[in-house]
């Protein structure tokens, strides 16, 4: 439908029907209007998988549980996003689900999230790229998406009452990026409100984010939802840029639009503008293209591959893995038999079928339970046997991980930690057999205080249904290993960057640490993590040669061709993640992250293949957001390329100057320090004909000295050290202010 047919159908809706239209039916339901042939929309939670209730049935439509994004996007594979997203929407399309409500792209700011398993990422960069694919993937097969949560939505506790106390440069650069991302190259049709405040406000009410930066400045041209319940002033919300309210809210707060529109509060526009996206939404699901097919047999295949893409080996040390099927292994724990492969709240997924990993396992694999995870205690009897299995095996194979009352939407974790019978069982198991491998199914990082009793870490995270098989291929070798970490892996939970501001005071969370998350915030402070973000080990091995750059001076404006050659240099195919990173100018003036994830992508490989990997860097590469500038600005200096195997495993480097073409604003008041001044040759001019006793000083102090003495001297000070009057500094302040 045009937008013209979209004004001329909204203009014949009463003032009542366009309120109405602004929230929703039911739970997971928007408002038909019968009489002009506006049809009912579905939508509904995801996004690993449909969760679709089906009114009066107690569970969910039974569906392909992929692996949420605490895994997906360990893969670092936007193609294999896009599949999923695409196998998902066909199954949208055969319950006639209008909305997938995902992807979650919050960035993990704590390890202790209890959402983390299903956000992407620590980095702003890759949560973004990883949801631009998926949102292609759904919404080219006539399904739309909900990007969630629209803004620094970054723990549980108190989610729908705490303030984010967060500066404008650390949510530019860190927490608004994954969104931009998928609003630029994706454009998705629906953005999810939060239900938290920032800075004060609810976020329904932020009308500079709603609306400026979303709609302004990004282009977004679809609907804003509220997460459900999120809605704190209708009226107000409405006109900061909320334009659907979920679920339904009994028709009190339409009432509310209707009676403000009524006494002149609100102006007719704004539910009109509202109305208008919400009948591009419906139409939009309604006039689908083709239906794809479904095919739940083969999606359950695709998060087999995505379960396996996705797993991460931590540590294979003696070439423990992969595992040799005639040799006797025994299978511990009680995860092996029944993996945990999803997380517990509003994505949690009905599956359609569950794999484990002893299912799976070759004839002769012996199992023991080892631990019972519904509670945390010790069962000597359980470990004994598991002890006998070891020690009778070749080779011990321990599955462990959190369990849901752990992590789980709704509540923030309190540790870093496996519960405590696993990790005992992990020692005594490494006590009874020294070849022990670690499997865990976590959605966030554990402490690992056996890391050095055991030889090898396989983290499957939350692999979705398939990850039992998954497991097993990587396991025996059928596929090598290729994921990477999405989120640094801390020694322990005090080493984290937000550990004295998280989860905050009372009804506020200061964001303290500002765009020092995660693996930006280890790598600047040059601190030992137990694993790095990016890092991610291979069967085979590769090799990094030919860092070549486009040019060694570019301005701002110029793109940055930056190329490398990646050898597999072992005997098994495999798939190795480049990836790049721009470390800033060594002198330069703003704070900033020793370096920063600006580009990455996945190879395939084959045993002697060498392929040269491409990559485009454009200004954002090396800009940082400038608040008084309001924009992003580049620093004048030189920066270096790093082509990476991980956050802190340089391969290769080389140095790029970048040369500025904005002039970074400086307002001259009296108290603007000469330092400041010589960032702009024409003020230095100006302000050397107020210098002329100079001299004097220079006398008495040493060189290093006398720069440190004029360079933070104000200029009130300077004109007064040279025997200078109040007119004439406000003459030279004139003269300046020309060049503002
Ligand atoms: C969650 C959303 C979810 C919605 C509907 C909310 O509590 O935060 O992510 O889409 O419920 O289930």
């Amino acid at each position: 439908m045009t937008d013209q047919e979209i004004s001329e159908l909204a203009r014949k809706l009463t003032l009542e029907e366009k309120a109405g239209l602004c929230s929703g039916a039911g739970t997971w339901t928007l408002k038909s209007v019968e009489r002009l042939g506006i049809p009912q929309i579905t939508v509904t939670d995801g996004p690993h998988g449909l969760r679709l209730q089906k009114e009066a049935e107690g569970l969910t439509v039974p569906a392909v549980c992929f692996p949420p994004g605490c895994a997906s996007a360990c893969s670092f594979d936007v193609d294999l996003l896009e599949e999923i997203g695409a196998a998902i929407a066909a199954h949208c399309r055969e319950e006639n689900v209008g909305v997938l409500l995902g992807p979650a792209v919050n960035i993990k700011r704590s390890p202790l999230g209890g959402r983390n398993f299903e956000y992407y990422s620590e980095d702003p960069l890759l949560a973004g790229e990883m949801a631009a694919a998926f949102i292609k993937g759904v919404q080219k097969n006539g399904v739309g998406t909900s990007v969630k949560h629209f803004l620094a939505n970054n723990q549980e506790t108190r989610r729908m009452s705490v303030s984010a106390e967060v500066d404008e440069r650390t949510l530019r650069e860190i927490y608004m990026p994954a969104f931009e991302i998928a609003v630029k190259k994706a454009r998705p049709w629906t953005v999810m409100s939060a239900y938290n405040k920032i800075n004060g406000k609810y976020v329904g009410d932020h009308r500079g984010y709603l609306t400026d930066v979303l709609r302004g400045e990004w282009g977004f041209d679809g609907v804003v939802v509220s997460d459900w319940g999120a809605v704190n002033n209708r009226v107000t919300n409405l006109e900061a840029g909320l334009d659907l309210e979920m679920p339904y809210s009994g028709g009190e707060r339409d009432a509310q639009i209707a009676e403000a529109v009524r006494s002149g509060r609100l102006d007719e526009a704004v539910p009109d503008r509202a109305v208008a996206r919400i009948l591009k939404l419906i139409f939009r699901c309604t006039k689908a293209p083709e239906k794809p097919p479904l095919d739940l047999e083969a999606s359950h295949a695709l998060a087999r591959r995505a379960a396996a893409e996705s797993a991460v080996l931590l540590k294979n040390e003696g070439g423990v893995l992969p595992l040799k099927e005639g040799k006797k292994a025994a299978f511990i724990g009680k995860y092996a038999k029944e993996p945990r492969f999803q997380g517990g709240g509003s994505s949690h997924i009905n599956p359609y079928k569950v794999s484990s990993a002893l299912a799976c396992a070759p004839e002769g694999v012996v199992f023991a339970p080892g631990y019972d995870d519904k509670k945390d205690e010790t069962d000597e009897k359980l470990i004994h046997e598991a002890e006998e299995a070891a020690r009778n095996a070749e080779v011990a194979v321990v599955f462990a991980g959190l369990p849901e009352w752990k992590e789980s939407e709704g509540f923030d974790r309190k540790d870093m930690r496996l519960p405590e019978c696993q990790n005992e069982l992990i020692r005594r198991v490494a006590r009874a057999n020294p070849r022990v491998v670690v499997v865990l199914h976590n959605g966030s990082p554990v402490e690992m205080p056996w890391i050095d009793d055991v030889a090898a870490v396989l983290e499957m995270n939350l692999g979705g249904e398939a990850v039992g098989e998954a497991c097993v291929d990587l396991l025996y070798g059928r596929v090598s290993p290729c994921g990477k970490l999405a989120e640094s892996f801390p020694k322990r939970l005090e080493d984290t960057p937000s550990y004295l501001n998280f989860p905050g005071e009372r009804d506020k969370v200061r964001y303290a640490e500002g765009v020092f998350v995660g693996y930006r915030y280890y790598a600047t402070k040059k601190m030992d993590v137990l694993f790095p973000f990016g890092h991610g080990l291979s069967y085979t091995t590769f090799e990094y040669s030919n860092l070549r750059l486009g040019a060694e001076k570019i301005t701002d404006k110029d793109e940055l061709t930056v190329s490398v050659d990646v050898t597999n240099t072992g005997k098994m195919s495999g798939k190795e993640i480049v990836q790049i990173y721009v470390a800033p100018p060594e002198d330069g003036e703003a704070i900033r992250p020793a370096r920063e994830l600006r580009a990455f992508a996945k190879v395939a490989l084959n045993p002697g293949e060498t392929k040269t990997v491409t990559f485009t860097l454009g200004k954002r590469a090396f800009a940082y957001y400038h608040e008084s500038m309001r924009d992003w600005f580049v620093e004048s200096g030189t920066y270096t390329v790093i082509a990476a195997r991980s956050s802190i495993d340089t391969a290769l480097s080389a140095p790029v100057y970048v040369e500025s073409t904005a002039r970074e604003k400086i307002h001259y008041t009296a108290d603007t320090p000469y330092c400041d001044v010589r960032r702009d040759p024409r003020a230095v001019e100006i302000v050397s004909h107020y210098m002329r006793e100079m001299d004097r000083l220079e006398a008495v102090f040493s060189p290093e000295a006398f720069e440190m003495l004029i360079s933070y001297m104000p200029l009130r000070g300077v004109l007064n050290m040279n025997g200078y009057k109040a007119k004439d500094l406000e003459e030279l302040l004139s003269k300046l202010s020309a060049l503002e």
